[in-house]
Order: C-alpha cells, then structure tokens, then sequence
C-alpha cells in the first residue's frame, strides 16, 4: 500500500527472539539442480492456465501432455527510461488502455462517474472501488457463466480495492468536525469503496477489452457477509454481537494482494486491517476472562488503548455499521458487543469468482496477520496443496500453508469450488521460516502444543490451534521466526519451483531489536539526493528466494539466496550491490508476479526514489538459487543470485505522479496484460492534485486498471 497516507506497518516486531536461532553446521552446498520434474504440464496447473485440460465437465482427471520444459525467456522490449512525468510510459511498440478506473458502474443503470465526489455512498455498491491493488484473471467460456480456463478474449477479472484517497473520493475531502465524521454517507462510500470488484470483461468487435456488464459482476465490501471456515470457526474470541456463535462476520478491509487456488476461486488478503477499528483508552480495566492475553494479542497486531480508527467510522453514527467498528467493551457480554470484532479480520479470504450466490470464507487456518498475498506452490497429484505468504511489517515474517489433503486433480473442475476450499485449506499446517546464516532455512510448524506452542509459552500461553492461528505472530515470535524486511508478494518460477518474495524496505533495519541478518543484510543511509529527510535501515529493499529441498513445496527445508537488492545506479557498490543500472535500477520491490512462460514482474510501491522516477513495474528472467555467490558486507555475510544485465532486466513502464503500480495479470494466450495503478497523486489536495491521470486536462486523478497490448499483436515482453 502507499507510502504516504499509512504505514504498511503499524507495529514493530520488538519481540526478543534472535534474529538466527541456530546456526546449522558448516558443509553447506550452493546447488543449481533444477526443479525435478517439474514441466510446462505442471507448470499450468499453477500458472494462469490453472485449469488448462481440465475442462470437461465430467470429473475425471484430463490426460496430461506430453512434458516439455519451458524455454528461458528472452526479453524482447526496449527498456523505458525513469520519469517523473504525469504519464504512464509503455515500450514503443506496446499500448495501454485504460481499463476500469475509481467510480466506474459495474452494473447497468449506474450513472457514470462525475468527477466532482457527488456519487452517494450506496452507488459504490454497483461501483469501482479505490485504490486497486493484488488482481487475477478467470477465463470465462464464449458465452454464459462456465469457466473456460483458456480463453483470451472473455474472463472475469478479480481485483482488490485496498484503501482510500478521500482527498478526491468526495466532493471536498472527509467531511470532519471536532474529530467527528459528521456526513455518514462519507463513510458509508468509503466502506463500500474497499474490498473487491469481480468484473467481467471482454473484448469488443474491434478486439479491445472492455468492462461487460453481465450478470457475474458483484462487489464484496467491508458488508458483504462472509463465513469464518477453519480452527477459529466457533471460537470464543470470535463471538460478536452480530455472530454469537462465532461463525460468522461482515466484510473485508484493506484487501492488497492477492493469489488463486488451483481449483478456481480467488483468494483476497486482508493487510493494514487493524488501524480501522477504535478501542477505548481505558479497554483493558472493561475486559474479563484473560485480560492480559487480550492486551498482549491486540498488542503485537497494533491496536493500542485509545487508538482512533483510520477514517474514525466509529463516530459516525450509533448505528451497527459504524460501532461495529470499535472493538472494545461496550455492552454486557461478547455476544452483545464488539469487543471481539478485529479478530475476525486479518484473514485470506477466498471467492469464487463464477457464482455470485456463494459466501466468501475466510480461511484461518493460514493464520492471522498484515497478509500481503496467498500463492500456490507447484501443485502436483497425490501431493499437498501449498501456499506462501507474507506479513507485511517491519521485522515480521514469512510463513507457508501445507494442506492435510492431498492434490486430486479432478478437483480442478469441480462445480462446488467452495467445498474445494473447504478440503483444502481448512485443515493443514501452517510455517513460519528462519533464514539460517549459512544459506540454508528451515520451515518451524505451528501447530498447538508443538515447538512450545502451548500454555507455558512465556509471552502468550497458547490454548489451542485456534489461538495459535489467531495470533500467529505471537507464535512465530515464540519460536524465533526470521525478522524480515518487510514480506510483500510471493510469486513462483514455472520453470523450476523456486519462490520468490519481495523484501520492500525496512527503515527499522539495524535498529537493536533488528539488527542485520545474513537474509536481510543491508542497513545504510542513503539521505543523499533524496527528497526525503531521513533514510535509514535497508531504505531500498531487496528479493529473496528459496528453493525447497527435495524439490518438494511441502519440504521442511530449503536454500535461498538473494535474487535481486534494489539501489539507485548511482550508489556506491556496497549499496548497489546486484550492480543495477539505469535500465533496470529500482527501489522498493512490492508487487511480484511469474507469467506462465516464467517471465518475473517486479512493481514497485517506492517513496526513496521518488525525485527521480515515479513507480514502475519492471520485467526479468531471473537464474537460480545458487547461481551467484557469498558477499560480505559491512562485516555481514549474506549470498546474492548472480548480478543482471539489462538482457535479463530491464524496466516495462512507469506510472504516473505520485503513484504505486500494484496487481497484474494476463491472458492465457500472453496477448493481453492488465496492470493496476494506485492511487495517482494522493498526495496532492483537490485543489492542486499532484496528478490529472488518467482523464486529464483539470480531472481528479482516480486508482485505474490498465490494458497493456502489443501493436503488432504479439506476445508481451518476449
Ligand atoms: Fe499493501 Fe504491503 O502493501
Ligand atoms: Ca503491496
Ligand atoms: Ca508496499
């Protein structure tokens, strides 16, 4: 998410485990093996074509192709220069379009935008919500509501709408008086303004995608109901006033990325979810049962005693809608309250995207915390389902799902997809990862009464799995998990298993309770030439990968190194240390994505680079675990994937002012890219916005989708 308005990370993981537990035994091997057995047919089971083959409607497994490794791929573009302009750049040769913008209606019948905040509040239901962000792309058959996992001309488009820019959702800003919003519909579109678009969109006679207003289209918002599924469904700290049984609650907030199950459904991640709800000064002193667990757990999540929520919805009314929003102690019991609410957030939430009569879950087996995205490891029969995640806060962790349930692939085409769901990702064991310092890492499970997860745990005596999935970072802190740099997305090479995940920044980086690491080993200030005050820590971020031993995504074990450390070209070495230059030097890496023919795409959400170029999205084809070496720097150890050329990556676009590109996806047939851009000029105040992108001329800048195509009709980026 932005820079600007909100931190990504509200909490500091002061925890005191070390930053490496153990350091593993020397006889450490750099290895280079490819991914065993992994192959274009595999590769497609995880890839866009996720349902390729399986299309039949009986159920019986397709007859995989014959197996053909997928190529290296060559980039093919002239890379685009940095730029600072109020403009989104393309390679000459490529064109984009824009999409599907803030506003936009989504059913007939809904007036268009009118570019002045006079849209009310409920209209946002049929509405664009802001702020786009993590995004996926269902194919659909040529007609009615099947799914058709290869079609490039017709699909669904799942995309999150993470935050706000209410400098221009409304006619003249929030409407605030003495810390009071005093306009509830205000607060009503803002609600409606986050969660979920499920768009169809097709191409029209003259072969452009536009938005079809078709009878899939619904918006998930911070009301839509949806049912808690997993260990904490039925808990006791889960009860509210408006699930007494803890089953059940309303909405998604602050929904970033994202990620795709191998069975056709959409999986929504809710990130910075804890700055939304208020809790009284005096809350503790009002709780009963064990005040001290609540304290610590709603603690380490950011929410403190006397905190406000962020566009205080609390105050807008003594309506459900707006006290839902506070959750501390308000009535007689947890039943008649919702002093439980936040810990019915904070989830992956999966969707399917082909049936609007089917309730979102959230699946909280995969833990709670500030989830960034949800991405599938490679899927092969009879094995695990896996997924990996990350928790975006400074110095907080990375962690893997692995499903009880073995892999059927006939459960790629069921119709109830939901059921899929529930076999797959309400039973399994969650991980946390530690980077040891001699390149090797290990996955440290989570579950009850294992590793110390049980009632004499010292910080936070666990009671069962359903705590442990409530306050996974509790967990994690308990059994000395990584800190990292700040998790954003995964993404996971077709070509040869590894995973991929972007480190943003981390401005606590060096501090005492995060010192450097071997995994997250740059901590300098990089003041100079920066339009920013202060910037300290590892300002730039870095890409860390791993590859699992034994080629197997369920392992307990792995290698990694670092792909990529990002750093102006003009730094010194020992900042700049993969080398980058000025057709592929970047800051701040957030978005990730591997196209099917193992193209990466890397986005970037920077607030370092920001006098030079605005964000960009970059595009790379990256080696191997293991096929650079050890560096030392500044006394700390780290190893580095071998340096890149602008051969292997160069820059694919920039967006306009004040922006940040986040979520991309694309056709089956590698035709058709779409790419979000986030909140252009935010910054700027309705009077003099920072941006006029994407309509121009004296417009108000809105959060946009964008169609990026080939002119000459050919495959992007290769
Ligand atoms: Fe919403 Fe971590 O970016
Ligand atoms: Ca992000
Ligand atoms: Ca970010």
């Amino acid at each position: 998410m932005s820079h600007h308005d909100h931190d990504d990370d509200v909490v500091t993981n002061t925890s005191a485990n070390p930053h490496i537990m153990e350091i593993a035994e020397a006889r450490f091997t750099r290895r280079q093996t490819l991914f065993g057995g992994l192959s274009a047919t595999t590769a497609a089971l995880f890839g866009s074509l996720s349902l390729a083959g399986c299309d039949d409607d009986d159920n019986e497994p397709a007859t995989p192709p014959a197996e053909e490794p997928i190529p290296t791929p060559k980039l093919s573009f002239v890379p685009v220069p940095k730029s600072t302009a109020d403009v989104l750049t393309v390679p000459d040769g490529y064109t984009a379009q824009v999409l599907y913008s803030l506003g936009d209606p989504i059913k007939e019948g809904v007036p268009a935008w009118a570019d002045n905040g006079s849209e009310t509040g409920a209209s946002y239901v049929d509405r664009a919500g802001d702020h786009h962000d993590g995004m996926y792309f269902f194919g659909l058959a040529a007609t009615g509501t099947a799914p058709d996992p290869k079609s490039s001309d017709r699909g669904i488009l799942c995309m999150n709408h993470e935050a706000l820019t209410t400098t221009y959702l409304h006619a003249a800003g929030e409407t605030r008086v003495s810390g009071k919003r005093t306009v509830p519909d205000e607060c009503i579109k803002e609600m409606n303004a986050h969660g979920v678009s499920v768009i169809e969109v097709k191409k029209n006679a003259a072969g452009k995608f536009a938005v079809n207003k078709g009878s899939l289209n619904r918006r998930i918002t911070t009301f839509t109901e949806m049912e808690l599924s997993g260990p904490v469904r039925g808990d006791s700290q889960v009860v509210t006033k408006f699930s007494t049984n803890g089953t059940k609650t309303r909405g998604t907030v602050n929904n970033c990325a994202n990620g795709y199950t191998p069975w056709g459904t959409y999986l929504t991640c809710e990130e910075n979810w804890a700055g939304y709800f208020a809790r009284a000064a005096d809350d503790n002193s009002k709780r009963t049962g064990d005040i001290a667990k609540q304290a610590t757990s709603l603690a380490r999540y950011g929410n403190a005693q006397g905190a406000a929520g962020r566009h205080l919805w609390e105050t807008a009314g003594a309506d459900d809608q707006f006290a839902r929003w506070i959750t501390g102690v308000t009535g007689d019991a947890a039943t008649a309250d919702y002093r439980n609410v936040i810990n019915t957030f904070g989830f992956v939430v999966e969707i399917d995207p082909y049936d609007t009569t089917k309730t979102p879950k959230k699946r909280t087996a995969l833990g709670r915390f500030a989830h960034e995205g949800c991405w599938p490891g490679p899927v092969k029969a009879g094995k695990p389902v896996v997924f990996y995640m990350g928790d975006d806060n400074r110095g907080d962790y990375i962690y893997k799902f692995v499903s009880t349930a073995n892999w059927d692939p006939a459960d790629a085409n069921k119709a109830d997809r939901m059921a899929v769901g529930d076999k797959y990702m309400d039973s399994g064991k969650l991980y946390v990862a530690k980077f040891n310092a001699n390149g090797t890492g290990e996955w440290v499970e989570l579950t009850f009464d294992k590793n110390g997860l049980n009632a004499a745990s010292p910080n936070y005596p666990f009671a069962n799995q359903a705590d442990v999935c409530l306050n996974s970072r509790l967990a994690g802190d308990a059994v000395g998990a990584t800190k990292m740099d700040r998790p954003e997305w995964g993404a996971v090479n077709p070509i040869n298993g590894e995973v991929y995940l972007t480190l943003t920044n981390n401005s606590n980086r060096g501090s005492a309770s995060q010192p450097v690491n071997a995994a997250n080993p740059r901590n300098y200030d990089a003041d100079t030439g920066s339009t920013s005050s202060s910037l300290n820590g590892n300002v730039n971020g870095h890409i860390i990968r791993w590859h699992e031993d034994g080629d197997s995504p369920a392992a307990t074990t792995f290698e990694w190194d670092i792909y990529l450390f990002g750093s102006r070209s003009t730094y010194p070495a020992d900042v700049n240390l993969s080398n980058l230059g000025a057709n592929n030097d970047l800051s701040s890496p957030d978005g990730l994505w591997f196209d099917p023919r193992g193209v990466l795409w890397i986005q970037t959400d920077d607030g370092a680079y920001t006098d030079t170029t605005n964000c960009m999205m970059l595009a790379a084809a990256p080696g191997a675990v293991g096929d650079g070496g050890d560096i030392t720097v500044a006394g700390q150890t780290t190893y580095k994937g071998k340096n890149p050329t602008s051969n292997d990556l160069r820059r694919f676009l920039v967006g306009p002012r004040d922006c940040e590109i986040t979520g991309i996806a694309m056709t089956p047939d590698g035709k058709t890219m779409f790419v979000n851009i986030q909140h252009p000029g935010e910054s700027g105040s309705l009077a003099a916005p920072l941006s006029h992108w994407p309509d121009g001329g004296v417009t108000r800048p809105r959060s946009s989708t964008v169609v990026v195509t080939r002119d000459d009709g050919g495959v992007i980026g290769i």
